[in-house]
């Protein structure tokens, strides 16, 4: 071969090298870590982390979450095994003068042969943000004490840490995400779906829905967990005469929907620190029209950057997910909204589902008008980061079958077990941080810095 054919076949191999290599530097990572073998069992329900609290009648299964939009409420819930008992929680900055109380109601339901314990949810009110305060229920039978700290008052410059959860389950890996989060300190927890996967169960066993409220506690008796609604949520089996959905859900977890307007509890706003928290549900009607849609339309028009700069979504069902498992399943939501959350410029946007964890660039797909064949996602820095942290760890196990080539909109993704934490500093910049169960608590995986979209539009955090 002559010298200039040698130039001629070398030269297309040379100029493929150099695309290849600036692909690379925009390129997502999929982890190289291995995940060992072992299974994912959920613990039997004589483990020490379902146990009852003692006494007769205890109040058990106590769990916080926001009773108004900001924290100036919070509604306790739990659950009475053997009697109704009192509906009553006494509460006060002191665990010695809890000079305030407040009447709460209860509830009960039957599932085709279970019938569920006294539900009680009392929702304290006149709290002070920013406050320590100390709570007791179960008077005329066992009193148990408990404490929680208000949010602080929204405004464009507070910190605050939340912790990321989704698919949390009840297996040994599941007590693991919940004690690595505890080790990580957050203030209150964005869930975002599948909670007790009591319908892996033989008619959806729901005192598997009581043993996760009872593993749970331990946080969210101490700290407000904010619920989003996951397809493990809706316990719909018409073959045994469950035809309404999200029926123990909805009994056992509420949400303060109503103060932002929703009129329904699976969808609802919150507003904590610096950060407006929008929870959506990708298992309810949101096509035009519909009550979801309308609330959301109404709802980023009430968002005040200025306030609170930072604006988050959650969902359970992702939107761009470059998993084999549940490909797509998001994708009519997505095709519904995306542009709404691209023109409102969210910041983040979490969501479960996907049992394995990734991180996206800023990317959106809304060019798409049916004829003009525009629908690759494309790089824009209007759009929020998505995140995928359906890696609590339950019973189905790992999602372990990422597509490839792994797709320019996806940053990091690794086949893990997990949690994450974000920690709002100010109204321009947040620390994110993934950590994965098999390394100790404080070990960070993946993190990034989140640079806010309203107030410094054109930087580009998503590397
Ligand atoms: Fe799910």
């Amino acid at each position: 071969m002559g010298g200039a054919r040698r130039l001629l076949v070398l030269l297309p191999l040379a100029a493929l090298l150099l695309l290849a290599t600036a692909a690379g530097a925009t390129a997502g990572v999929t982890s190289g870590y291995r995940r060992k073998p072992e299974a994912t069992a959920d613990m039997p329900l004589d483990a020490d982390v379902f146990r009852l609290p003692h006494g007769y009648n205890a109040p058990q299964q106590v769990h916080i979450t926001l009773g108004d939009q900001t924290g100036t409420a919070m509604t306790v819930s739990w659950v009475t095994a053997s009697e109704p008992g009192s509906n009553t929680v006494a509460y006060g900055r002191s665990p010695k003068k809890m000079e305030m109380s407040a009447q709460g109601t209860q509830t009960r339901y039957d599932y085709y042969n279970y019938t569920s314990g006294f539900i009680h949810h009392c929702t304290l009110t006149g709290l002070k943000h920013g406050v320590k305060y100390w709570y007791a229920m179960g008077f005329g039978h066992t009193v148990r004490t408990f404490s929680f700290t208000t949010p602080p008052k929204p405004g464009p410059d507070v910190p605050f840490k939340f912790g990321l959860i989704g698919d949390l389950g009840q297996t040994f890996d599941s007590n693991s995400t919940l004690s690595h989060y505890d080790a990580n300190g957050g203030s209150a927890v964005l869930f975002v779906g599948d909670l007790s996967y009591a319908d892996a169960y033989p008619l959806h066993d729901n005192n598997r829905w009581d043993s996760w409220a009872r593993f749970v506690e331990r946080s969210v008796a101490y700290q407000p967990w904010l619920w989003t609604a996951g397809n493990h949520e809706l316990d719909y089996a018409p073959e045994i005469g469950e035809a309404t959905p999200f029926k123990p859900f909805t009994h056992r977890y509420p949400t303060p929907f109503r103060a932002s307007g929703s009129t329904e509890p699976l969808w609802y706003s919150v507003k904590i620190a610096s950060a407006h928290v929008v929870v959506l549900s990708s298992y309810s009607a949101y096509g035009q029209y519909t009550p979801q849609w309308t609330w959301l339309d109404a709802e980023l028009r009430r968002v005040d950057r200025k306030v609170t700069p930072w604006l988050v979504v959650l969902m359970h069902s992702p939107w761009y997910n470059s998993n084999g498992y549940h490909y797509m399943e998001g994708e009519s939501m997505r095709v519904q909204f995306e542009r709404w959350l691209v023109d409102a410029k969210v910041d983040l946007v979490l969501a479960g589902h996907v049992h394995s964890y990734e991180r996206s660039h800023r990317f959106s797909n809304v060019a798409y008008d049916i004829i003009n064949g525009k629908a690759t996602p494309v790089r824009n820095l209007d759009a929020p980061m998505y995140i995928n942290i359906g890696d609590g760890g339950n019973i189905e196990g790992i999602a372990n079958n990422f597509t490839k080539p792994q797709p320019r909109y996806s940053a990091f993704r690794e086949a893990s077990f997990g949690h994450a934490t974000l920690e709002i500093k100010n109204r321009t910049h947040a620390y994110y941080e993934w950590h994965r169960n098999h390394d100790g608590a404080k070990v960070v995986a993946d993190s990034v810095w989140l640079i806010n979209r309203y107030w410094m539009p054109t930087h580009d955090d998503s590397n």
